[in-house]
């Protein structure tokens, strides 16, 4: 049984206060969810995760940080340092393609992150996903099986239930235009199959989300399927009832 787990990545949006202000109204509305087995994680940034720890104590939420340098320490100008999260943050997102597309991310470097990640005791949500172009061009299949595949290398086999991977095509990114909630099926399932070749057995046990403009209208439908076990949500967690709305929806 895998649990659904709800993450909210706010990107480059809201200072230390407005971080307080977001936290404070959301845990109350997820309190329910959360008591009846929903995963709840927020990513707020880098600047606001000590302080977005003590603020969400006790109300059950988890905290994400939105990325990560795989090196342990050193000359990294501007760089955080899985050592420095572990202990503040639960998950840690490797590989958004907005850190592939803008800031030149290979699939090398999201796996040294992901494994860094895991060796500092924290979850990677690993995310993957095709360009517009790439879609059309038939080429979806074979960028997810890449991905997955250099994304997952080298971690150990009982280490791979912790890993959780958010299938993000980026053509729905911030664009309002979500995937229907069977082609996010399908190709939810599509990853599933190829964890299961790579990993076996494991891949039932690691968790897939979806990700590119959830909102509360779309939520129930794209969360009710089977290979699909949560979100992984960009605008729509800015604002803590549509936040907690497709929360309820899990
Ligand atoms: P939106 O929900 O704003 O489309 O962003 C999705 C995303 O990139 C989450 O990581």
């Amino acid at each position: 049984m895998r649990t659904t787990l709800i993450a909210g990545n706010w990107k480059m949006n809201k200072s230390v206060s407005e971080t307080v202000l977001l936290i404070s109204e959301l845990a109350p509305l997820v309190r329910d969810d959360i008591a009846r087995g929903v995963e709840v994680a927020v990513c707020p940034p880098f600047i606001a995760l000590a302080t977005a720890r003590d603020v969400l104590s006790n109300s059950g939420l988890k905290l994400g940080a939105q990325n990560v340098n795989p090196e342990a320490k050193g000359a990294f100008t501007g760089e955080i340092a899985p050592g420095m999260l572990s202990g503040l943050t639960e998950y840690v997102i490797v590989g958004h393609s907005e850190r592939r597309q803008i800031f030149g991310e290979s699939d090398a470097f999201v796996n040294k992150k992901a494994l860094a990640v895991l060796a500092a005791g924290m979850a990677p949500i690993l995310c993957v996903g095709e360009t517009l172009a790439e879609n059309e061009a038939g080429q979806t299949e074979a960028v997810l099986t890449r991905q997955v595949a250099a994304g997952l290398s080298g971690i150990a086999p009982n280490d791979l239930s912790r890993v959780v991977i958010a299938y993000e095509p980026i053509w729905a990114i911030g664009t309002g235009r979500a995937a229907t909630a069977a082609d996010a099926q399908n190709r939810c399932a599509f990853i599933r199959a190829e964890i299961r070749k790579l990993a076996g057995a494991a891949a039932d046990t690691m968790r897939i989300q979806y990700g590119g403009s959830v909102t509360p209208a779309n939520a129930r439908e794209i969360l009710s399927k089977p290979d699909i076990d949560g979100a992984l949500v960009g605008g729509a967690s800015l604002k803590a009832a549509d936040f907690a709305a497709i929360v309820a929806a899990a």
